[in-house]
């Protein structure tokens, strides 16, 4: 009897294995991270190999913690950083460089001059996206111009591409299928979200040769069986979406205007859109939320490029605390009104900026700044920034998202929380399963398996722990929120 779905989330900072159970519950969790290399001002690189080790280690560990043996397990599901180009020989699987994160911001030059040469709309239109550095293409490119020889390979054919997705199942199903799903395609700049396919005129913009790439699946599919000398026993790949909108799905976000943010590295606010992908007037992305049965539920998304990556820098970078639990404490030692913003725009601004070359800064400092302002300033500027994002949702869709439901590592924090329901003046929903990622990947995977019917069944499942209402003064949250707007507006170049 299988009883357990395996999902891997391999994510920017570490890879992790959970173990869930028919009902959604998490029965175990491994988790490792690994190094980021940062190799010039604004480069950010993986070792794949660093990816692969960690996601098997993870995946032999959480089966050792569950007591289980990996015969028990139904299948697998894969949940990914998105973004993030990873180039390897076709032969040997021997990546021909480092994986480029989707936070590098090394091709803007190429960028812009594309963006000069007036190609932002019709990428716009063909994939939902801008042209910008996050996206894959030009990081692809950059690895066939840079790296010597590399061009000349994949001519011949002896080259592929991926997302991380794409990368971990070549290596589980021992090099037998090259492929990926409708979410993370939607993330490169080469796929036309209209027509579902590579686009012919995409990949000579961006002079990257078809060869390379996947097969674009449903995000519920047969993506193949691992080998079993991985996980110990030959196991479906069932489900395969990005992280964030495996988010989306784990939320049971599957009705038009309903919204979910994810506080991890980085900061997601995606709202499912239905069945017609709508453009943002406002920067914003348009994305593939899942694709079931061959048919896309489109999303608008805000990505913010550094969220949890503050608390990370305000602990690991200037040493304020040991561990990142102590923050609500120190936040709430704060004086209310303290006029302390920090911008943390170490790699860039993301939506609805887009400014890759904006750096971060802290402004406002009093002779009475202390280590407790610094960090809620660190906090508040998350929340600042989904108010951004919220903005222009509310003037892009027609019916704006209501309440707003949280997960990633941030959510923990009340202080946050409620500071988030104040400053979007919406109610704020935190689920008991913050798993949220890895549940979207295992919820794809038993949707193939026969676990779940439908969306519905999905849908019922969902449970929420805590609801942060907004309490704040009309007259202080706009007085807070303009004084962020205006530290904002120092930092763009
Ligand atoms: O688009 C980048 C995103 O997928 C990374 O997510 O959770 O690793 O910050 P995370």
């Amino acid at each position: 009897m299988t009883s357990f779905i395996l999902a891997i989330d391999q994510g920017t900072t570490s890879s992790r294995a959970i173990l869930f159970d028919r009902e959604g519950q998490v029965v175990a969790v491994a988790q490792q991270e690994f190094t980021q290399h940062y190799p010039h001002d604004g480069w950010i690189e993986h070792d794949p190999e660093d990816i692969w080790d960690t996601v098997v280690a993870t995946c032999r560990e959480v089966l050792k913690k569950a007591k289980i043996t990996a015969e028990e397990v139904a299948g697998v599901g894969i949940t990914n950083q998105r973004e993030t180009t990873i180039v390897w020989d076709r032969i040997t699987g021997k990546p021909v460089y480092n994986a480029i994160v989707w936070q590098d911001r090394r091709t803007s030059a190429l960028c812009e001059k594309l963006r000069d040469e007036g190609h932002n709309q019709s990428v716009q239109a063909k994939t939902g996206l801008l042209i910008d550095p996050y996206f894959s293409a030009t990081k692809l490119a950059w690895i066939l111009d840079n790296v010597e020889g590399t061009r000349a390979r994949a001519d011949k054919g002896e080259l592929l591409f991926g997302t991380v997705d794409s990368f971990l199942i070549w290596r589980l199903t021992g090099g037998r299928h090259h492929v990926t799903d409708a979410t993370n395609a939607s993330r490169t700049a080469l796929f036309n979200i209209h027509e579902q396919c590579w686009d012919d005129d995409l990949l000579s913009l961006f002079d990257i040769p078809a060869s390379l790439l996947p097969e674009v699946k449903d995000s519920s599919d047969d993506f193949g069986t691992t080998e079993a000398r991985w996980l110990g026993a030959e196991l479906p790949i069932a489900g395969v979406a990005g992280d964030q909108q495996a988010a989306l799905v784990g939320q049971a976000c599957f009705q038009p205007g309903m919204g979910k943010s994810t506080y991890g590295t980085g900061c997601f606010m995606i709202v499912n859109t239905g069945e017609t992908p709508s453009l943002s007037r406002n920067r914003l992305l348009t994305t593939i939320g899942y694709r079931l049965n061959g048919k896309p539920t489109y999303a608008m998304e805000g990505s913010i490029f550094v969220a949890g990556a503050t608390v990370q820098w305000l602990r690991d970078g200037l040493n304020l605390f040991a561990d990142a639990s102590e923050t609500e404490a120190l936040a709430r030692q704060t004086r209310s009104g303290h006029s302390v913003y920090l911008v943390p725009a170490f790699t860039g601004l993301g939506a609805p900026h887009w400014d890759p070359k904006a750096r971060g800064a802290i402004f406002g400092l009093t002779r009475d700044t202390g280590i407790a302002e610094i960090v809620a300033a660190g906090l508040q500027a998350v929340c600042y920034q989904t108010r951004d994002l919220q903005h222009c949702m509310n003037d892009d869709m027609e019916a704006p998202p209501g309440n707003l439901r949280v997960d990633g590592g941030m959510v923990k924090n009340n202080w946050v929380m409620q500071f988030l329901a104040d400053m979007l003046n919406v109610q704020v929903d935190r689920p008991t399963i913050l798993e949220t990622t890895a549940l979207g990947a295992a919820y794809l995977a038993g949707l193939r398996l026969g676990w779940y019917q439908t969306l519905d069944e999905i849908e019922q499942l969902w449970r929420c722990e805590t609801s942060f209402t907004p309490s704040m003064e009309e007259t202080t949250r706009e007085q807070l929120y303009q004084g962020w707007l205006d530290a904002v507006s120092r930092v763009r170049t």
